[in-house]
């Protein structure tokens, strides 16, 4: 059988022994409270901290010292996160099981750089594309693309799913401030018929332009909803002829299947096998994203996303944000048991952010044989989830301050607001601190019973604390900013894939169920064929033939 297909991306099989020192580090410290560490070490929250590419990291409210950041620090490098940092950049193909280049970073370097894949420079191509979505936005976002009846565009309504359609409705969430508020943008991902069926109540045909967003143009939620768009539209436009080629357009790595569906070469915007769906959004994918806030504003995005490429490029491991936020996950994964891991941005725009970053840590990493196809020595991805505060702080928090879990959070905050009003911001980002805090160092039992607390009542307002948080500030929300948060946990995921050996860039698991659904398909539809599931499966199948009368 042939083995991986290049030798940077594998390592020896031998467990590096800092997961061993880790071990015996982690024996002595669990048992450590923040309370203590912060007793010991005043100046910890002024250390253990790291500011780069316009971002304040403070990572001093985890459960660490500075031994254990050396530890994890050996660990990255004994696990090979350099020379694979190296292998990623430099074009080798990392994804060993789809025996392709990871070169997302390509896709924000700037013009004029050279980066070779099978012996050929990328980078002009990803220029060129760049340019033809420029001018397409400018001529959009002008009215000088006008509809098949001559009406300018007023909506545009992206259809993909994963990689296709999360980055870019996260990306308009989070750029909404920046976006053109005379257009109306939308999105459809769900083969769910009401997701399209929402999205399109109030639009008028002549003045909608679909994105068929598609790596493969064979996805079935994707093509079932171009399909229904394209009928739509084609209904609304009087089944004129030639109504297709001014409303809709298409982005994908597959130029047959676009031409098949209909859409002109023309109006296909391209991307390329080395680009990962779930790391796709500064491709073509994310041109819904440049319509929205205009080239200029995009460039701006990839430019943030640049520069974290860069810093993990060349940071040293020990003052390297993606790194130290991979490392600081696997630590709490691998060592304490963590199950999760909470993202919480105090931004109302960052509200989709959490579901943007559950595929790309969750698809990247949710792995359980290495390279090599052995079963893996440790946990691999945590869960990550979340919502922005503070309201989360009504909901769930209760269970991050006094459940039994151990959930690590990510706090993400601003200190500029996008829309001042009053004192709103002072008391968001009051919250975040507090938040922290209260994490970190709760409230004793004699705290509590100083306040008078009687004493059946104590235990139930006890905060053990020594809840780790990492919290990550920015200046203001811009494009740029939202850029270089991608970028940061594109990387810390990448950091874990490597320290647990496994291929962060396919994703096999998602096929089976997809193979599945396909065969159940007609078995729904014609009530006659014969159905030869287990049990369970077969009685399922007939509840819902029965429930919609073929039965
Ligand atoms: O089902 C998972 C997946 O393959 C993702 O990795 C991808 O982002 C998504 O489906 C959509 O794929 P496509 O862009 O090819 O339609």
């Amino acid at each position: 059988m042939a083995g991986p297909a290049n030798k940077t991306a594998t390592r020896a099989a031998a467990k590096p022994q800092a997961w061993k020192d880790l071990s015996a580090h982690h024996k002595k410290l669990r048992g450590v409270h923040l309370r203590e560490l912060f007793h010991d070490d005043p100046q910890r929250g002024e250390r253990l901290t790291l500011e780069a590419v316009g971002l304040y990291f403070d990572y001093s409210k985890n459960r660490i010292t500075d031994e254990t950041v050396d530890l994890l620090v050996r660990l990255a490098r004994e696990s090979g996160v350099p020379e694979r940092i190296e292998a990623m950049f430099r074009g080798d193909k990392i994804n060993l099981t789809e025996k392709r280049a990871v070169l997302h970073t390509a896709l924000r370097a700037p013009r004029g750089a050279s980066i070779l894949v099978d012996g050929k420079d990328v980078v002009p191509e990803v220029h060129a594309v760049l340019d033809r979505m420029a001018d397409f936005s400018r001529r959009v976002r002008t009215g000088e693309w006008k509809g098949h009846t001559g009406k300018r565009i007023r909506n545009v309504v992206n259809v993909g799913i994963g990689g296709s359609d999360l980055g870019p409705v996260m990306a308009y969430e989070a750029l909404k401030h920046y976006s053109e508020r005379s257009m109306t943008f939308r999105f459809v991902s769900n083969v769910d018929s009401t997701d399209f069926a929402e999205a399109v109540q109030d639009l008028d045909a002549a003045e909608t332009l679909f994105i068929i967003s598609s790596k493969t143009f064979t996805t079935l939620e994707t093509m079932t909803n171009a399909e229904t768009a394209r009928a739509w539209c084609l209904a609304g436009l009087g089944n004129a002829e030639g109504a297709v080629a001014k409303h809709f357009v298409a982005v994908s790595t597959n130029a047959q299947a676009v031409a098949k569906f209909g859409i002109d070469a023309a109006n296909m915007f391209e991307f390329w096998d080395w680009v990962g769906g779930r790391y796709s959004m500064s491709s073509a994918i994310g041109l819904s994203t440049m319509v929205a806030i205009g080239p200029e504003q995009f460039s701006d995005m990839l430019g943030g996303l640049h520069e974290m490429d860069e810093h993990f490029r060349t940071a040293p491991l020990e003052r390297n944000l993606p790194v130290l936020m991979g490392l600081l996950a696997a630590w709490y994964n691998d060592f304490f048991g963590a199950e999760t891991v909470a993202v919480l941005p105090y931004e109302q725009y960052l509200k989709r952010f959490p579901a943007y970053l559950q595929q790309l840590t969750m698809e990247s990493n949710g792995k359980s044989v290495t390279l090599a196809g052995k079963p893996v020595a440790h946990k691999t991805g945590p869960i990550f989830w979340g919502e922005p505060g503070t309201n989360g702080q009504h909901s769930f928090y209760q269970l991050i301050h006094q459940g039994t879990r151990l959930i690590p959070c990510d706090f993400i905050a601003f200190a500029q607001p996008l829309n001042p009003r009053g004192r709103h911001h002072d008391m968001l980002v009051a919250n975040v601190c507090a938040q922290a805090e209260a994490l970190a160092f709760g409230k004793t039992a004699e705290q509590v019973k100083a306040q008078g607390t009687p004493e059946w009542l104590v235990p139930h307002r006890v905060f053990e604390g020594n809840r780790p948080s990492n919290v990550i500030l920015g200046d203001r929300l811009t494009p740029a900013m939202l850029g270089k948060l991608v970028a940061l946990y594109e990387h810390a995921v990448f950091t874990q894939g490597v320290l647990w050996n496994i291929d962060s860039f396919d994703q096999w698991g998602v096929e089976l169920g997809k193979v599945l659904a396909q065969r159940i398909i007609p078995e729904l539809e014609n009530a006659d064929s014969p159905l030869a599931h287990d049990s369970s499966t077969n009685r399922l199948i007939q509840y819902f033939r029965k429930g919609k009368g073929t039965a």
